[in-house]
């Protein structure tokens, strides 16, 4: 791991030009450069609701797919944030974007468009497919998108919902009620109700629970959080010809599969299927908060006005940070190079032979190292200690979720270390 000068030269913050000292002396302390971590965690457990538990590292800035803690230490960053960081961190055209949006107009309300917000839509209604005559409503992330997409359900006139064992879909109480860990769910009941759960990936199941009563139909298309797992060939397509069949809304949850991240704008649409709802967030806006619901053909006519809102959706700043998102990855062929590189790993870590690896799976740069014993958050704090950032989402797996502009080169160096980091894991 590399140290780097505890002031972390050319760090932009540490004055404020024309401020006074006091507003000055406020801000760069944020930073956390002058009194590195240990100072930051403590004032940490004493102002912050323990909902994370205590952080493993605070972070003051970072580059391209490097960050750097707040005692100088540089870490590769294998995991954007939860994949959210699409373009990496500090991407300048982003930060342009964004800037030069704040310094023109930072906020409106929605009483009143802006045109960064009007383009963002048009804009996600084009990679939806304009011929689905798609429209969007704006959130702050992604369980906001999902409680969107929740309340447009409800505009169908039905009430049951079917989602899926293993679904992940936020943490607010709408969120929560159609996903399925009860460890998240129980302690908050009573949730909306009429959600059942079938097995995930099963379109047999599927088609024996879904009938005319059903309002929608909520899959992910690649579980990330259950540890990026993969349903077989066709079963997207199966979900949205029963949908069809029954009169019931197809809702994908693209929140983190979405924006690239697995080779295609949408995961969903490498299985040719047009979805009725699409939730998305994390790398829309390489880490400025922005969630869509995009919604599609009749369905994107069930909210109306006053049926939804948000102050701070649709944002202008949001939006033109979404769209230098779009723009770059679509200029710098970021799709298939996410393609390519998700498949440089899987041979690259599959190459080592090594006996706990189990498998790779997953699709472009989400994928899962799947261990033959249940060792991932050994190994997910090995890694850290080694200076790359990964994260263990199930007891036998370590997600990759790394910035799409990540090179061969960087995913090497962790490949090179990971049977040292494994073998120092299954000693412990
Ligand atoms: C599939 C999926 N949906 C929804 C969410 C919730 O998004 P957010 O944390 O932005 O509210 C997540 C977060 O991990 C997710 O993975």
């Amino acid at each position: 791991m590399t140290i780097d000068s505890p002031t972390l030269g050319g760090h932009p913050f540490g004055t404020l030009p024309g401020e006074s000292a006091e507003v000055s002396r406020q801000l760069s302390g944020l930073q956390g450069v002058k009194t590195g971590s240990a100072a930051v965690l403590d004032a940490y457990d004493q102002a912050v609701m323990g909902t994370f538990g205590r952080p493993k590292r605070v972070f003051t800035r970072g580059e391209g797919c490097h960050v750097w803690d707040a005692d100088g230490r540089k870490y590769l960053d294998l995991l954007a944030g939860l994949a959210v960081n699409a373009l990496g961190h500090a991407h300048p055209t982003v930060l342009s974007a964004i800037t030069g949006q704040i310094a023109t107009l930072g906020h409106v309300s929605n009483f009143f468009a802006t045109p960064a917000q009007v383009a963002l839509a048009t804009r996600l209604g084009e990679l939806v497919g304009a011929g689905t005559r798609p429209k969007v409503f704006f959130t702050n992330s992604g369980t906001e998108a999902n409680e969107a997409a929740f309340k447009i359900t409800r505009r169908t006139g039905r009430t049951r919902i079917i989602s899926t064992e293993g679904a992940f879909h936020g943490r607010s109480l709408g969120a929560l009620a159609i996903t399925h860990n009860p460890k998240y769910r129980e302690p908050f009941e009573p949730l909306p109700g009429h959600v059942e759960f079938l097995p995930y990936g099963d379109a047999t199941a599927l088609a024996g629970a879904v009938d005319d009563t059903v309002a929608a139909v909520v899959l992910e298309p690649i579980q990330g959080e259950n540890g990026v797992v993969v349903p077989p060939a066709g079963y997207l397509a199966a979900a949205r010809a029963i949908c069809d069949r029954h009169g019931a809304l197809l809702w994908i949850d693209e929140v983190q599969t979405g924006m690239g991240r697995t080779g295609t704008w949408f995961a969903h649409s490498a299985d040719g299927v047009v979805a009725d709802i699409i939730t998305l967030a994390k790398g829309l806006g390489n880490g400025f908060p922005v969630g869509a619901c995009v919604a599609t053909g009749a369905a994107s006519t069930l909210l109306g006005p006053g049926s939804h809102g948000s102050t701070f959706g649709g944002n202008p700043v949001a939006a033109i940070a979404g769209l230098a998102v779009i723009a770059v990855i679509e200029r710098d062929g970021l799709l298939q190079h996410a393609t390519d590189m998700g498949e440089h790993l899987v041979r690259s870590v599959l190459a080592l032979g090594h006996p706990l690896v189990a498998d790779v799976r997953g699709r472009g740069l989400l994928r899962a190292i799947v261990l033959s014993r249940p060792i991932a958050a050994d190994v997910s704090d090995a890694a850290l200690d080694a200076g790359f950032i990964v994260n263990a989402p199930r007891p036998d797996v370590l997600r990759l979720a790394p910035p799409l502009i990540v090179s061969a080169g960087q995913l090497d160096t962790f490949v090179a270390a990971l049977p040292e980091l494994l073998s120092s894991a299954a000693a412990a």
